[in-house]
Formats: C-alpha cells, structure tokens, sequence
C-alpha cells in the first residue's frame, strides 16, 4: 500500500507517480503536480483551522507556510525546515491608490520574508522533502532569489548547495546571499534560461535534488501566499490578485492553492490572476494574446533582472491557472517599471524591479479599462528594495541606459562647510 497521502501527477498526460518519487519530470517530458487527495480533507478542515494557529507559540503554526500544512504538505512538524516563513505584511497607500487609479489597492510585501523573497515560501517545502527523501545535496539555476533562498535553507538543514547563476546578471543583494550562506556559486557564462538547462542535466546525472519551481514541492510552499493573502484579508475573496511573471512558479502556485480552497468549499470565488512580464522578457504574454503553445524568447532582455527569463519552465501550469481564475497578462516596459518602482520606493514601502512590474501592470490594465478603479486588488511584491541596490541608485543619478529617471530623488554633493550645507537643505 502507497503510504504517501499525496501523488505526483503530470500536467498534461495521465501518468501518475509515487509522492516519494524523486523526479522532476514525467515520461513524456512535461512538469508534475502534487495532487492531495482533497477528499480525505472535506471534512474537519475548516478555516478556522488555520485561523486558530494564528495564536500558536509553535514555529510550524507561526509559519505562513506550515500554518496550512494539510493544504501544503502534511509533514511531521520534526521533518519541516523553517525559519518561520512568511506571516508578510499588506500595505495601502494613498501614494499608491493615486498613481495606479485603483481605490483599494493593497501590497503584500513577500520581499518581508527571512531571505527577503517569496521564494522562501517554497524553499522550506522543497529543503524539507530534500532532507525527507535522504539527499545529501541540491542545486538550482536561478536570476538571484532562489538562490540566496536556497542557499539559507541547505545551509540550515545541513545540505550542500550548488547555485548556478547568469555570470553578471544577478542583483548584487543576492550574489552576497548566496556566497555568505556558503553555497557553491557557479557563474555560467550565459543567460538563465542556459543555466536552467544545465542545472536540469547535472542533477539527472549526479542524483542531486532540484530546486527550481520545477520541483513541484516548490510549488506546494508558494501557494501559501495565496492562503495567507486571504487570511489577511479574513477570508473575503478580493477581485484581483496582481503578480510578475519570470519562470512562472509563483502564478501557477497561487492559482493552484486557490483552486484548491474552492473545491474544498472554503471560498466561493476565485479572485482574476493578472501575470505581468516585462516586455523585453514576454514569452507568456504572447502565448496568451495569441492563444498559442508558449514559443520561448531568445536573449530576453529587462532591467528587471529577477525576471529575464526566455524559456519558462511552469508556461503551461501557468496558463492553467490563468483560464480556471478568469485571469490574463499584461506586458510593462523597463520605463514603467522603474517609474513604478519610484512610486513604491517614494511611498516607504519599497520593492526591487521585479516586484514593481506588478504595479506598473495593475496602472496599465486600469488606464486600459480591464480593471475598475473600484475593484479591489491585491498586488505582491516579491522581493526586497535592498536586492538591487545599483537599480535604486542608477535610477536616481539619473545614470541608468534608456530610462528617464522621472520621479529622480538624486543625491548632492557640497564642500564640507555649514554654509553650503545650509545652502542645499534651503531648497
Ligand atoms: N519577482 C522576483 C523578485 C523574482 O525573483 C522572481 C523569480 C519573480 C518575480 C518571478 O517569479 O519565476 O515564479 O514567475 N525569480 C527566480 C529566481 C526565477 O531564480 O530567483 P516566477
């Protein structure tokens, strides 16, 4: 008898696989869901469940991840590695609500993660089942965060870590997080997407575990922002959730964790899921405006650098997601996002590139009419102000190729002399 509640499942044909199995991919080549057997948990789970653990003092109820562990993974509390995730706060902002159009525009800001990304929220699942499952090491490609997440976690957990990143093209934030933690650091001399597929063929041949959100286990952890976004909200369904698009892990996760809260019945709608991608960096956005199989993008190209991604891995679970909530993607440029992020910044809230796009994106679909001014929509900014610091600063020197530095904040140098200091703060 199959002990393990839960099964992988492949997105596209019907092949099914043990939960214990260590594979990233089925047969046929396509990615793997983790399927629950959702019929175990009708009964019993209610969402007061999860509310109750709000006043826990123990580290799997305070975290924002294990807090729906029945809905996430049903691990024993001694198997979970966790800092505790999660538990991010939801910002409104005047400045916000002024500059997008949207009344009731709320942020949750996963850059307020113990790694300063979301992708925590996926790491403690995909560390906890690498130590589960008895590997002795992990690695993953990534554009910054995965890795300083990953690199956190193994190193907690007592794992060897291998980080493959584009040489060159990674925030400065996170090339630190990744080299402090003590993770091998490869830089390839090549983008994300070569990356990715070298870190895919190194695993199959030296039994190292992956994680990429391609490992589905990933996927499992990041659908809790989605749970705790809702919590926050005392479970009133909100008409948008608003989101950047890399290698699409993140939509695919908050869709698929949604979906499962309305099956069981513990939600009656799905909020609409907006992906927004920047436009040098836009694979899914055409997949969608043209209704066709995702075609990568060769050299994708963004200031964005979190997100720079050609070839994304979760494209189809991604635009699962999209159909089943209603949803849809919008393009931004570098101009927008920058401009965005200004916004974010200015408004004490702060956020790197990626995470903006998510606000440049929602302003757009208003100016279009896609979004009402009196919806209300929930934005989530990924990662932390301070991962990419030369944006900020290039922004505001005004030295940054091909961007208007239009809401510049530039620093000013005077001789050392209170004159002149006077002088400067007069104006
Ligand atoms: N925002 C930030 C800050 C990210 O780091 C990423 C992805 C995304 C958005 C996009 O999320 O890939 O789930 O669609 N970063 C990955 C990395 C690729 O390697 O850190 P996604």
């Amino acid at each position: 008898m199959n002990e393990c509640p839960w099964k992988l499942a492949c997105v596209d044909c019907s092949a099914e696989y043990s939960g214990l199995a260590v594979r990233f991919r089925c047969d046929c080549g396509a990615t793997l869901d983790v399927v629950h057997d959702l019929n175990l948990l009708k009964d019993g789970l209610t969402l007061n469940t999860f509310d109750r653990r709000l006043a826990s003092k123990q580290i799997w109820d305070r975290s924002g991840v294990w807090r729906f562990s029945e809905l996430v993974l049903p691990l024993d509390p001694k198997e979970m590695v966790t800092k505790p995730e999660g538990n991010t706060n939801l910002y409104a902002s005047a400045r916000l609500a002024e500059y997008t159009g949207i009344e009731s525009l709320l942020l949750k800001h996963e850059g307020e993660n113990p790694t300063a990304s979301f992708k925590d929220r996926g790491m403690t699942v995909g560390v906890s089942m690498a130590k589960k499952l008895g590997m002795q090491s992990v690695a993953c490609a990534s554009t910054g965060n995965t890795s300083a997440s990953m690199a956190a976690y193994s190193a907690q957990a007592g794992l060897r870590a291998l980080v493959f990143i584009p040489e060159g093209k990674i925030a400065y934030g996170k090339l630190s997080q990744a080299l402090a933690y003590g993770a091998k650091t490869i830089q390839i001399a090549g983008d994300f997407d070569i990356a990715m597929q070298l870190v895919e063929q190194v695993c199959a041949d030296q039994g190292i575990y992956l994680l990429n959100s391609i490992n589905p286990f990933r996927i499992e952890g990041q659908k809790a922002i989605g749970f705790e976004l809702l919590q926050d909200l005392s479970w009133e369904v909100p008409d948008w959730i608003v989101l950047p698009g890399g290698n699409l892990g993140n939509s695919s996760a908050i869709s698929k964790g949604l979906g499962e809260l309305e099956t069981l019945g513990l939600i009656k709608k799905l909020p609409r899921m907006a992906v927004i991608q920047a436009a040098g960096a836009n694979p899914l956005y055409t997949a969608f405006s043209t209704d066709k199989d995702l075609v990568p993008v060769q050299n994708a190209d963004t200031i964005a650098t979190a997100i720079k991604i050609g070839n994304p891995v979760s494209w189809r679970k991604s635009l699962r997601g999209i159909a089943a909530t209603n949803g849809l993607v919008e393009q931004v440029s570098d101009q927008e996002i920058m401009d965005a992020k200004a916004q974010v910044d200015a408004a004490g809230i702060g956020a790197e590139p990626a995470s903006c796009a998510t606000v440049a994106g929602a302003k757009k679909l208003v100016e279009r009419g896609v979004i009402k001014k009196d919806e209300k929509v929930c934005g989530i900014l990924t990662g932390h102000l301070l991962k990419d610091p030369d944006a900020v600063v290039g922004y505001h020197k005004g030295t940054l190729d091909n961007i208007e530095s239009n809401f510049q904040n530039a620093p000013i140098s005077v001789p050392a002399e209170l004159e002149a200091v006077l002088k400067a703060i007069s104006d």
